[in-house]
């Protein structure tokens, strides 16, 4: 049987509830990529040119600590991979998550929540994350005021 694990970043509670409802439906462990410091209201002002979430999005090196940096994925085979989309890609912790960790060989499916935009270029982004042999696919992005039973319909069709 293959062994699948949820993993998600979410700075403000809406792509948690998403992970939640994946690990749930999938029965997979659900790990939360904590930031080292956790991002406040302002950090997170998308109007504001010098808030933390701009100067990190516009400097696509940036790599925000973590604090479990590695996590035990031995033995599994894919990587249900949520966060928010943040200026139309995924936030640059997600890459401090993939760098920090061993994905070669493992398929990654991510998913997202947004206020309305899809993936954009978030698979060119996070590709450079990882090894050449991890397989990174886009499952779904759920906008706005989604329903639960959106989220259980997508993770059903990976039972
Ligand atoms: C810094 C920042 C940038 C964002 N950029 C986008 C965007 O480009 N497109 C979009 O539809 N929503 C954008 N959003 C909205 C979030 O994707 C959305 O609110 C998400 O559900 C938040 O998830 P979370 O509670 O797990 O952090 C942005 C939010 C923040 C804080």
């Amino acid at each position: 049987m293959s062994k699948n694990i949820t993993v998600c970043f979410s700075a403000s509670g809406v792509t948690k509830r998403a992970a939640q409802l994946i690990a749930d439906t999938l029965n997979t462990e659900l790990i939360e990529i904590t930031p080292k410091t956790a991002y406040t209201k302002e950090d997170l002002n998308w109007r504001d040119k010098n808030s933390r979430s701009t100067l990190e999005m516009s400097d696509k090196s940036s790599r925000p600590e973590i604090t479990n940096e590695k996590v035990d994925l031995s033995g599994v085979d894919t990587v249900f991979l949520g966060f928010p989309v943040w200026w139309y890609i995924a936030p640059t912790i997600v890459n401090t998550f993939l760098e920090a960790n061993d994905l070669s060989g493992k398929r990654i499916v991510l998913f997202a929540t947004s206020g309305g935009s899809d993936f954009g270029k978030t698979v060119q982004f996070l590709k450079n994350s990882v090894a050449s042999d991890t397989v990174i696919s886009e499952g779904r992005v759920f906008s706005g005021r989604f329903e639960d039973n959106d989220v259980v319909e997508f993770a059903r069709q990976y039972i």
